[in-house]
């Protein structure tokens, strides 16, 4: 295998042209790389710099999700998604729920952690003892980076030392908590922990012995749980009535209610459950610029915060009332890193009338309840093809570049048929040569 070095300092005519030659792209693929270049400068020229190797622009739809009526204030949110029928879905509940008065949301907490890691191979008691002075001088050592953090509202928690030795010989963790406002916060996280840690190495009392503290890593931890947003949807269960017509509302509810009881004790229906659940989700935290990856490794995280991953959602049918509930940690910014740079992201911003970090994460939780609504709504029913299917003909019909006539005719003559590639690609076949 060839070890291709140096890459990083090619320029990007350089890289593609390395693609070039060391696969066999033909020269429309290759200008492919080109092709979804902004047409504005800056622009370009802010995207070829977010990351590294950069070759081109990755085009992935956006589409709108109106109606989205949280705590009163109506949202038309961006989804950026690649996936069809989320948006959909999406926005059939926002709008059934919307009439019935919206969803409720409210940001339980918003605090975040983050841990230096150590080894101490002296006595664990004489740590203990040192550990108050020791959390002043380890808070000192971040005023400087904190001082701007602390006007927005923002800052260091809770500092403790936590003994791990249980779990790993002479291992311990100074466990810090922040708050840091509208930002997502990784860097500034990051950036206290790093200082604690030069304190901790170098603290003097630390230093008497023959073991000196040894850090071993210092970074923020992306399990959020005190991160938290509540979502729900709240209306009789006769009210039901007007979402599904083939089915009454009572058999509707606990059809229901057994597939959420189902998420909450099988784990291979959960992970599916939540997974739909983050489709809604993810396409907010696309559009605005967050980090999916760390917020998804949190959700699944606290869906097994019990000892069995279970669903994100819950319901209750008491008191003859529907009550449907997300209850999940969103660690989400809307100042900072990609939010500032991403042209788009400033639209989407904009769209949602720039909301802060705990609008955003009730929006971002709207999103996530509304698409698990509309799933099991159509597993219990129709099924979840129906939809699917619709989005997924368009989508082979477009790959086959079939054209508006013909797309008619499949339409209405196979309604039936499975809709694969194969028999589609042959059916357009057979009508164009019919003609
Ligand atoms: C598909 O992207 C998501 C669903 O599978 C979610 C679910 O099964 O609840 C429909």
């Amino acid at each position: 295998m060839t070890n291709y070095s140096g890459f990083s300092k090619s320029n990007r005519a350089q890289r593609i042209s390395f693609l070039s030659e060391h696969t066999d792209l033909s020269d429309s693929e290759i200008g492919l790389h080109y092709g979804y270049d902004s047409h504005d400068p800056d622009q370009q020229s802010l995207l070829e710099e977010m990351i590294e190797n950069y070759t081109g622009n990755f085009p992935i739809p956006m589409g709108l999700v109106p109606n989205v009526v949280i705590n009163g204030t109506t949202f038309q949110v961006p989804f950026v998604t690649e996936e069809s029928s989320v948006i959909a879905a999406a926005a059939k509940a926002a709008k059934f729920w919307a009439a019935k008065g919206g969803f409720t949301a409210t940001v339980e907490s918003t605090i975040k952690k983050g841990q230096v890691h150590f080894i101490w191979k002296g006595d664990p008691e004489k740590l203990q003892s040192l550990f108050p002075d020791l959390r002043t001088k380890l808070l000192q050592s971040t005023e400087l980076l904190t001082s701007r953090m602390r006007q927005r509202g923002g800052g260091i928690g809770d500092i403790l030392l936590i003994d791990k030795t249980r779990q790993l010989p002479n291992y311990y963790q100074i466990d810090v908590a922040f708050e840091t406002a509208d930002a997502m916060g990784a860097n500034f996280i990051n950036s206290c922990l790093e200082s604690m840690a030069d304190c901790l190495r170098t603290a003097p009392e630390l230093n008497t012995g023959d073991f000196p503290p040894e850090v071993i890593m210092s970074i923020l931890s992306n399990y959020t749980p005190d991160c938290l947003v509540v979502c729900r949807v709240e209306a009789p269960i006769v009210a039901l009535a007007g979402w599904n017509k083939q089915m009454n509302p009572a058999t509707f509810v606990t059809k229901f209610k057994q597939a959420i009881d189902i998420a909450r004790f099988d784990t291979p229906r959960a992970v599916t459950h939540n997974k739909g659940i983050f489709n809604g989700i993810d396409a907010v935290l696309m559009a605005t610029g967050n980090d999916t990856r760390a917020i998804s490794a949190a959700g699944h995280a606290y869906a097994s915060r019990n000892g069995t991953y279970q669903s994100l959602t819950n319901l209750s049918l008491e008191a003859h009332t529907f009550k449907y509930t997300l209850e999940i940690p969103l660690a989400v910014g809307t100042v900072g890193g990609v939010t500032q740079m991403h042209p788009l992201v400033k639209v989407v911003s904009a769209v949602l009338n720039h909301p802060d970090a705990k609008t955003l994460m009730m929006i971002a939780a709207a999103a996530g309840l509304a698409n698990n609504f509309s799933a099991i709504a159509s597993l219990i029913t129709t099924g979840i093809q129906e939809g699917h299917m619709k989005m997924h003909l368009s989508n082979v019909l477009n790959q086959l570049k079939a054209s508006e006539a013909e797309k008619k005719i499949i339409r209405t003559e196979f309604k039936e048929l499975p809709v694969d590639f194969r028999t589609l690609e042959g059916l357009i076949t057979q009508i164009r040569n019919r003609t």
